[in-house]
């Protein structure tokens, strides 16, 4: 049953009042303010309501609305003004008549009842979000949720942003004005002096007619801490990556003194090729790592024969042929994603198929290998060989311009050669 709250001075009429009502509602007589605010309608009178307007008056702006209705003589018809309706529901002349003021009552509890359950879903939609609510008229903030408030930790948007991001946002703002469709940036805010990234997203509302945006917001700071961790994370493994690919290729040339250093220049030649080449990031990387590993598989190789003067007879030629095969072995068993096992099973493939250990052609070398072929031959004739004294630049040069488009691919040797023309040198020590 609901509760009505009596509050009039005049208790003849209170009494009465609470006659007409006491089988159908719960009736309280109030003697003070806090008789009236545990229930669902409190009923005043004409000197109740000019005593206790302040009381009455903040009962109105609770958040929870609870009807108020006045009863009063003829004679006070005449306060029936705009200021009283501001405080009052709906007045009732007396003397009652009980049908009618039952009438009033359901009528009023009806509104309260309409109003609780609006309250309820702007409730779950606003007030208990999770993501912060604001509403900008004008340029200016009239409403943000409890959610934004703890985000903004109680400061305006002015206050956070700084600088270039508050010119950011006020852009995005005007951008947001005339878009039905949200909008979302990222904005760096200081708080507190503390430093956080809010994910912003907006767009056009109607505002009691006046047009304006509704901006909607999450601190993405921990997100974006865990990403920029993440990148620091994987730089450091690229950097162990790179580190125990440069120890594999020492151990692999100590072996062999007289080319020791020769994959770091090949890599040198390699990478630069691929860049002039203008490949993407992954196949550069893709080069830079294949070239310095390329001859991991001679580990297999007896030292003499790796070392041997003069020219190897069929048997030992074979056994240094097997070095892609096995290097491809090797590599294949550290799970790296990009294809660089692939690359070093390759380095020896020609275009016209007379490469090994597949016989390989054309398209079906990859360019990661056609790249490192080209760099293993030009670095091989230019430095100097158990069996031969180096041949120089200019015969490796030569060589890979005879074989252009026949045995190598001809984009690469075009690259090649203009590199080596401006100036390319092969250094003994090249970091990578
Ligand atoms: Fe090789």
């Amino acid at each position: 049953m609901e509760k009505i709250s009596l509050w009039m001075t005049n208790r003849e009429n209170s009494r009465l009042l609470s006659e007409s009502l006491d089988n159908t509602y719960k009736v309280v007589v109030a003697k003070s303010f806090s008789d009236v605010t545990s229930v669902d309608l409190i009923i005043v009178d004409g000197v109740t309501l000019n005593s206790s307007r302040r009381e009455l008056e903040l009962l109105r702006e609770s958040k929870i609305f609870l009807p108020i209705l006045l009863v009063t003589s003829r004679n006070d018809v005449k306060m029936a003004t705009k200021e009283l309706w501001k405080i009052v529901d709906d007045v009732i002349i007396a003397p009652v008549e009980r049908n009618e003021l039952l009438i009033r009552i359901k009528n009023l509890l009806k509104l309260r009842y309409q109003s609780e359950r609006l309250r309820r879903e702007h409730w779950v939609l606003t007030d208990s979000s999770p993501i912060g609510i604001a509403i900008l008229t004008g340029g200016k903030e009239t409403y943000r949720n409890p959610r934004m408030d703890r985000i903004l930790l109680g400061k305006s948007f002015e206050d956070v942003l700084k600088g270039e991001e508050r010119e950011r946002f006020t852009v995005f703002c005007k951008r947001a004005e005339n878009n039905r469709e949200p909008l979302s940036n990222l904005f760096r805010v200081e708080v507190n002096g503390s430093t956080k990234w809010l994910e912003m997203v907006a767009c056009q509302i109607d505002v009691e007619k006046e047009p304006g945006i509704i901006v909607m917001t999450q601190d993405s700071t921990e997100s974006i801490r865990t990403t920029s961790e993440l990148v620091k994370t994987q730089q450091k493994l690229q950097e162990a990556f790179v580190n125990a690919l440069n120890l594999i290729s020492s151990l692999v040339e100590r072996r062999d003194p007289f080319t020791y250093g020769h994959q770091r220049r090949v890599t040198s030649l390699a990478v630069k090729i691929a860049e002039s080449m203008e490949l993407k990031k992954s196949d550069i990387d893709t080069v830079k790592y294949a070239s310095l590993v390329h001859d991991l598989g001679k580990v297999v190789v007896p030292t003499e024969i790796l070392s041997k003067p003069g020219k190897l007879d069929e048997t030992e030629m074979a056994l240094i042929r097997e070095h892609a095969k096995q290097g491809y072995e090797m590599i294949s068993e550290l799970k790296i994603d990009l294809p660089i096992a692939e690359a070093v099973y390759q380095h020896h493939e020609r275009l016209d198929g007379s490469g090994y250990p597949r016989g390989l052609k054309g398209e079906e070398i990859s360019i990661h290998a056609r790249i490192i072929g080209v760099a293993d031959v030009v670095e091989a004739m230019s430095s100097h060989r158990p069996y031969r004294a180096a041949l120089g630049v200019r015969a490796a040069i030569d060589e890979i311009e005879s074989g252009s488009g026949r045995i190598y691919d001809r984009e690469v040797v075009r690259h090649c050669k203009k590199i080596i023309e401006e100036g390319f040198a092969f250094e003994e020590e090249f970091e990578i």
